[in-house]
């Protein structure tokens, strides 16, 4: 049996090179204010990557997308252990486009702090008046380019995308560019209105797109998880302060309360942080997570 090792290792995602595709593993690890904790949260990984299965399902009549399989059965057989089971998911290898496609349609973190230093988000202008957790009259589309290990990822302007593009793809930049920022306010638009009707505000989120075999942008890694993205509960949303995170409010609430904490968490904690991963698959889903 052929043995695989991850070639790359995110904080929370390991990523496996199969040839023409990559499987895409989804741990259990957590991350809270920049730190990965001790604690692994039984499930998360299986319930992410089902929850990225069912955005992917949701939206492939607005763009086509790199998912292949998340079934274990039709990955090489070292992916047949239990620790794959679930959280896996096989993809189209894509040649990837240098731009974290943000999109914003609420005001808040880093957006709310430039937003009150001089009525913009990322060069573009706001209107008066809003106040914190507000929603935009519309969404917003503010790219970033991934930094290099380290550093933090630098927000560029659109004309700044089609650049970083342009250079990569002579005479191209500009169409890729425009189709991706496209791309991204309609997927947006569409989820975060499915996903308010079931009582979660996707606050903001990030999706990454790449070329196919065909030259085609086709939307790739993890799509509209609550690591790529913010779920606030609808329930008791109010604008006018930060709103609690859907899945990790208790574990932020948590290292807040204990500051002299060594990013273990007590299993009371852990416990409730599954139940709300399962919680938002459910709602989203309207299927119960079973593994
Ligand atoms: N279909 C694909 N083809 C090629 N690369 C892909 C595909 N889908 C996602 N990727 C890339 O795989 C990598 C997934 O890594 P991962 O997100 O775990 O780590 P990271 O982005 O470096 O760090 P972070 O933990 O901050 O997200 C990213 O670099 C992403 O761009
Ligand atoms: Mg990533």
């Amino acid at each position: 049996m052929q043995e695989f090792k991850p070639f790359k290792e995110g904080k929370v995602r390991e990523v496996y090179d199969n040839g023409e595709s990559l499987i895409i593993v989804a741990t259990d690890r957590i991350s809270a204010f920049d730190n990965i904790l001790k604690n692994k949260i039984t499930d998360k990984g299986a319930i992410l990557t089902q929850m990225s299965k069912f955005w992917f399902d949701f939206t492939s009549d607005v763009v086509s997308n790199h998912m292949l399989s998340v079934d274990t059965k039709d990955m090489p057989e070292f992916f047949q252990q239990e620790r794959f089971d679930g959280n896996s998911m096989m993809c189209k290898k894509l040649e990837m486009l240098p731009i974290e496609c943000i999109v914003r349609g609420y005001i808040t973190g880093s957006g709310w702090a430039s937003y009150q230093e001089n009525g913009t988000v990322c060069g573009i202008k706001l209107p008066e008046g809003l106040v914190e957790s507000d929603k935009l009259p519309e969404p917003i589309y503010t790219p970033s380019t991934k930094a290099d290990l380290g550093d933090h990822d630098e927000n560029i302007s659109f004309e700044q995308s089609v650049e970083v593009l342009e250079k990569i793809y002579p005479e191209k930049g500009r169409e890729y560019a425009e189709k991706i920022r496209d791309y991204t306010i309609a997927l947006y638009k569409k989820c975060a209105e499915y996903a308010l009707s079931k009582g979660i505000i996707i606050a903001d989120t990030k999706f990454e797109f790449g070329l196919d075999e065909n030259g085609e942008v086709v939307i790739g890694d993890e799509m509209l998880t609550p690591d790529s993205s913010r779920f606030w509960p609808l329930e008791g949303y109010k604008p006018g302060q930060g709103q609690p995170s859907f899945d990790k409010q208790f574990v932020r609430d948590w290292l807040k309360a204990n500051p002299d904490n060594d990013f273990l968490l007590p299993d009371e904690v852990v416990t409730k942080t599954v139940d709300k991963y399962k919680e938002a698959y459910e709602l989203l889903t309207g299927k119960e997570f079973t593994r």
